[in-house]
């Protein structure tokens, strides 16, 4: 059994900076952050676009930020937030910076490059080339280093959280005081499952595109929080608002994760066009190739019925070649490595699983509906996205957010203590999951169901469908998973089964088309507005 002050999910851009913000707070106290896999995996390394801010106030301002946050929303954003997140991102920004992190500037000039992205009305994304999240990523790995009472412990993998469940108390969604102690951890390296019980947790686990079966985010993106909080009786809210990226590089052998072709490429005058090289954008939006991203990802849906086609493209080679290679050398290198030369050729797009806009519901704090959780980053729903996040607005939210929990906690670590009476991890079952292949099989088929009928466009029929293969998915995963020797396969996949539960249900509920939930039998927004919670 392990005692720590705070215990944080999750090592991308939301887990570190609270730690760091944490740690710099109260040196006294431990916190150790949990990696299922090698800290440096995550969404945020990911990152190309950059970080929306606020920068240069002469020609922008917070008032247009929030205005493209809110219309990309589609009226579901809470003001509130969306008001706190742009005031307070700069600030949080120039943190990251003093912490190491580096942006690109404008030639032969202190100012920083600001590029732009579908929805912004302004420059406003600070970047570095195209790789902004690898760049955050190894800063905020390389301060918390620095701090001796951060532990980052890899090959971690949190299976469950503890709460009075576990004190052998009958937890219903309903009950009051809900609290959060830790959780059980599986050590990769040991192949044990731990106790780590903490003052406070704070979940930074990520998003959960590995639901899907074409997907930009890494083999790590399995809605773990999402399903834990979920199962702990923790409130979820807005899960059918799923974000598909428009523009994710077909390639016809398959990968995973896709790979994406940045936003920032429109942003610097790329052009969405038709294998006949003619332009479409136009019929859908005044916005063109730099409309939000659900009027996007849709139109290129719907271009690629129309016609049949397997992709969509993006033309680049009317751009400035020597800018286009400073911008973006990893795009320009991963598409010369699949045979596609952006100066000669047009690049082929289709739209990928991207981002959860949805996840576990926390107040302007990030303190979830159960007591010492909080939550932070792409697993949370804050209310800034609405029905459809506004482009890099996700790190930013994250380092918003966890200087929040840093500030909340500050003042509330000292009321609490570790809980005693914790039960070890019993095994339920004790046999190896022999048959591997049953984990895969049934992954394959959750990735089929959720991309077939719940993905860009649904209807109820689709939804009833998606249903009905989910239960029986479900139930024989419980079964296997009752008999079974613990393992992050099996986790992960019955993690998944949970997070395809609640976009579905959550898509049935919502009987309206709005934002990133689009389907065919209520194709209308309904004057009546309110969130989804579950
Ligand atoms: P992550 O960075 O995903 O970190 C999750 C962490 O949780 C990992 O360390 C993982 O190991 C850990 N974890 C998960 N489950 C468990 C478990 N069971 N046990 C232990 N640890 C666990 N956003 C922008 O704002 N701008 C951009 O330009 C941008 N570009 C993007 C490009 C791509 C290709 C992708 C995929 C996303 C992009 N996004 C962008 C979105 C953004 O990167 C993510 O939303 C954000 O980085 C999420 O950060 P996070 O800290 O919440 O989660
Ligand atoms: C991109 O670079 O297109 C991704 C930006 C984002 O997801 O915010």
């Amino acid at each position: 059994m392990k005692k720590v002050d705070i215990l944080v999910l999750g090592s991308g851009v939301a887990g570190l900076s609270f730690a760091i913000r944490m740690a710099q707070k109260q040196p006294q106290i431990s916190i150790a952050v949990l990696s299922k896999t090698i800290s440096s995996e995550s969404n945020t390394s990911y990152a190309q676009g950059g970080v929306a801010a606020v920068w240069d106030d002469q020609k922008d301002s917070y008032q247009k930020h929030i205005e493209d946050t809110l219309d990309a929303g589609d009226g579901l954003c809470d003001e509130e937030i969306v008001r706190i997140v742009v005031e307070e991102g700069p600030s949080r920004v120039r943190e990251l910076i003093d912490w190491g992190t580096r942006f690109d500037k404008e030639k032969q000039d202190e100012q920083y490059d600001l590029g732009r992205e579908g929805g912004h009305s302004e420059n406003r994304i600070l970047h570095y080339k195209d790789i902004t999240g690898r760049e955050i990523q190894r800063a905020l790995l390389a301060k918390a280093k620095e701090l001796p009472n951060i532990e980052v412990l890899e090959h971690h993998f949190a299976i469950d959280l503890l709460t009075q469940h576990h004190l052998g108390r009958w937890v219903t969604r309903l009950s009051p005081n809900i609290e959060c102690y830790g959780c059980y951890s599986l050590n990769l390296k040991t192949n044990r499952a731990e106790r780590i019980l903490a003052k406070a947790t704070v979940m930074a686990s990520g998003g959960a595109g590995q639901v899907y079966k074409s997907t930009t985010n890494p083999t790590i993106a399995t809605g773990d929080g999402m399903a834990m909080t979920y199962r702990a009786k923790g409130r979820v809210r807005n899960m059918e608002f799923v974000q598909f990226h428009p523009t994710a590089l077909y390639n016809p052998a398959g990968e995973n994760p896709v790979f994406l072709v940045s936003e920032a490429v429109r942003g610097f005058g790329g052009i969405l066009k038709d294998a006949e090289g003619q332009e479409f954008m136009q019929k859908y939006d005044p916005r063109k190739s730099l409309a939000p991203r659900d009027i996007v990802a849709r139109a290129i849906d719907q271009e690629m019925k129309n016609s049949g086609s397997d992709c969509m493209y993006l033309d680049c080679r009317h751009l400035e070649q020597e800018a286009f290679l400073a911008h973006f050398p990893n795009i320009y290198e991963k598409c010369k490595s699949i045979g596609i030369d952006p100066f000669e050729q047009m690049i082929p797009v289709v739209p990928a699983c991207h981002y959860f806009c949805g996840g576990i519901e926390t107040d302007a704090w990030g303190q979830t509906s159960i007591h010492r959780l909080y939550a932070c980053g792409e697993c949370t729903s804050t209310g800034l996205h609405g029905a459809n996040r506004l482009a890099s607005n996700s790190l930013l939210e994250g380092l918003v957010f966890a200087d929040r929990i840093a500030k909340d906690l500050d003042q509330k670590l000292g009321e609490w203590d570790w809980k005693e009476g914790i039960p070890a991890w019993e095994a339920t079952g004790s046999q190896d999951p022999k048959e591997l292949v049953l984990i895969t099989q049934s992954m394959k088929e959750l990735k089929e169901i959720m991309s077939s009928y719940v993905g860009i466009v649904r209807s109820n029929l689709r939804l009833e469908r998606a249903f009905s293969r989910l239960r029986l998915l479900y139930e024989e995963t419980e079964e296997l998973y009752n008999k079974s020797r613990i393992s992050p396969a099996l986790c992960e996949l019955r993690n998944l089964i949970t997070v395809a539960y609640l976009v579905t249900r959550s898509a049935a509920i919502r009987r309206e088309s709005r934002g990133l939930h689009f389907t065919t039998d209520y194709p209308n927004r309904q004057e009546y507005l309110d969130d989804t919670r579950l």
